[in-house]
Order: structure tokens, then C-alpha cells, then sequence
């Protein structure tokens, strides 16, 4: 094996992949592959589906994405992709629910999450897994966002394709200031997903309570650019990159939820229930990403013996 040639082949593939356009141009493609812009819910769930179904000794279904590497837990990975991935990416109601994975220490937790997540780096490099955002977006956002509210109604019936969520304040600003409002002009790029560079996936795990600052879930104020735009609204004095912004589109894993803070949870179950979080000094922030925890029993029993907690709908 020529391990140089290799790398070489790799590269031109990732750059055979890339793909720019304008925002008519990517009307285009929505209108020939609507899945382009369906949701992370139902990504997710056609990767899991892209890998094939067979069936098990004991009949249940067999997601072989699962199967290539976790043993006897046919069972519940049919419970959970049936009836939170299929369902989820139906938009039914179970999607605004967080994913929380109960299970013995060893059980495959861990191993369910890293799958989902490398899935979805590979998966964003396939035909039937391509994604686009923004050019510019610091969420990498979906471009149909550009649609404005007014229109929506009649972009659905004609595309078949539903809109959710609104334009980020930096793209809003962007819009006007770069592209003079023309929403046909806006710069649109294929997206592929990355942990290490923080596109449509992220890891959020809580530090020390006390020093623990909500900014690393939903981005902060960028004390250096803000004299230079003269208020904390300004958009390009603050910074979408908490993980909640970066996660984007993919999947954030969220490690001992529920050993946090109050107030992050109630940051996760507005974007779970509204789609949306808050951000600084800007109206909500739209995001569409699948949350997934992990705990073990003894955890989640103390967890629900608190009844503050109950508003948190865990799957
Ligand atoms: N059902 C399973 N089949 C095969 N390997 C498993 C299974 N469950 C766990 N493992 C292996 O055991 C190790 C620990 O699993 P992990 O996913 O870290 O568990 P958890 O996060 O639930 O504590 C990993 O190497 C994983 O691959
Ligand atoms: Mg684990
Ligand atoms: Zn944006």
C-alpha cells in the first residue's frame, strides 16, 4: 500500500465532492432531491436506513448499522430507531424530546453515539447524504431559511418541502450588507459534517458547576470586536460558536446531562420543544439537531426524584 498515493486520492476526492452555487442554484437541487433539506431527525435516520435491514434470529428488525458492531441489542436499537429515529424524522412529537440512552456501564452507550456521529461525517460525504449551508453562516445554516416568512406558505406547496426556523442575526446582517437583500445571490456550499472541525457536530460535556458558563453551549460575546461595532447586539461582536451553534444540523452529544446545571437543561428543552434558543441579546436562534445523553440508572432515579425536573422529556 502506497500510503502517500492514498492521501492524495483522498484529497481529491473530498475536493471532487465540494460544491458551490448561488441560492437559485441550490433551488435546484431541492427541487430534484427534496431530502437535501429535511431535517437532522430525519437524516439521521436515513443513514441509519442507508446501511440496510435484515431481520434477526428473534425477528426482530435488524439495523445493520448497528449490528456491524454491537451484539444482543437487536431488541432496543429496533425500539430506538423505529420508534424515535422513524418517528422523529416523520416530525411527529417525539423528536422535541431529548434522547437520553439508559443502560448499564458497558452497555454500548458510548459505542451508539460514536457511531451515530462518525455516520453522519461519512454520510455527509455521500450523494444521498449531501447537506448545504450558508456560505458565511457560523451555523452552517439551512439556506431555505432565506425564504421569507410570507412566502413559505406557497414555497411548500410548490416544493413539497417544509421550511422551520428563521435566519441567524449574522445571516440577516449578511444579507443586507453583502447581498443588498437579493436572497438569490446568497453564496450556498456543500457542507460536509466534522467533529475535529466542529460542522453538524459537537460534544458538550459539563466542567466544573460552579465555573461552568452557559456561552459554551450557545456562544458569547466577542469582547474584542465589540468596540469596534459599538453594542452587544451587533451580531459581528458576538460569537455563534457554542456547541448548540456548531452542532448545527447534525447531532450534539451531551455528556452527564444529568449532572448539570439547571439552566442548561432549560436551554436544551426550548430548542428540543421550540426549535430555538437564546443567545445573547438576540431573538431566539433557530437550530435543528438531534441531543443525545447518556446515563446509567442509579443517575437517572435520582434525576426524576426531582420533581423540578419533570418538564424534561426524555426518550
Ligand atoms: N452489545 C455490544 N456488542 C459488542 N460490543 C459491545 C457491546 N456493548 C458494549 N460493547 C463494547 O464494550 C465497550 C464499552 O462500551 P461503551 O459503549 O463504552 O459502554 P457505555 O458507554 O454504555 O458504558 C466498548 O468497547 C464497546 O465496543
Ligand atoms: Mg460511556
Ligand atoms: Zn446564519
Amino acid at each position: 500500500m502506497d500510503i502517500l498515493k492514498r492521501i492524495s486520492e483522498h484529497r481529491a476526492h473530498e475536493e471532487s465532492l465540494r460544491w458551490e452555487g448561488t441560492f437559485a442554484d441550490y433551488l435546484n437541487i431541492v427541487n430534484e432531491t427534496p431530502e437535501v433539506a429535511g431535517t437532522a431527525h430525519s437524516r439521521v435516520y436515513n443513514m441509519i436506513k442507508s446501511s440496510g435491514v435484515g431481520k434477526s434470529e428473534e425477528g426482530t428488525n435488524e439495523y445493520k448499522f448497528f449490528s456491524k458492531e454491537l451484539y444482543g441489542l437487536d431488541r432496543a436499537i429496533e425500539q430506538l430507531v423505529e420508534d424515535y429515529f422513524h418517528s422523529a424524522a416523520k416530525r411527529l412529537d417525539v423528536r422535541k424530546r431529548i434522547l437520553l440512552l439508559m443502560g448499564p456501564v458497558s452497555g454500548g452507550k458510548s459505542t451508539i453515539v460514536t457511531m451515530l456521529k462518525e455516520g453522519l461525517e461519512q454520510y455527509s460525504r455521500t450523494d444521498e447524504g449531501a447537506v448545504y449551508g450558508i456560505k458565511g453562516c457560523p451555523m452552517h445554516e439551512e439556506p431555505l431559511h432565506l425564504i421569507p416568512n410570507e412566502l413559505r406558505g406557497d414555497f411548500e406547496e410548490e416544493y413539497g418541502v417544509k421550511i422551520e426556523g428563521n435566519l441567524c442575526p449574522s445571516c440577516q446582517l449578511m444579507l443586507e450588507k453583502e447581498y443588498d437583500g437579493k436572497v438569490e445571490e446568497v453564496k450556498i456550499e456543500r457542507i460536509f459534517l466534522s467533529e475535529d472541525k466542529r460542522v453538524g457536530i459537537g460534544t458538550f460535556s459539563p466542567s466544573d458547576p460552579k465555573s461552568q458558563d452557559i456561552a459554551d453551549l450557545t456562544g458569547s460575546i466577542d469582547f474584542a470586536t465589540i468596540a469596534e461595532y459599538g453594542s452587544e447586539s451587533d451580531p459581528r461582536a458576538y460569537r455563534f460558536d457554542g456547541e448548540l451553534n456548531k452542532a448545527n444540523r447534525g447531532l450534539m452529544e451531551f455528556q452527564e446531562m444529568l449532572k448539570c446545571d439547571e439552566k442548561f437543561l432549560w436551554n436544551l428543552l426550548s430548542l428540543t420543544q421550540e426549535g430555538n434558543f437564546k443567545a445573547g441579546r438576540f431573538a431566539l436562534i433557530s437550530a435543528d439537531e438531534l441531543i443525545v445523553a447518556h446515563t446509567n440508572e442509579s443517575e437517572y432515579r435520582s434525576f426524576i426524584s426531582n420533581k423540578r425536573m419533570k418538564h424534561f422529556n426524555l426518550e
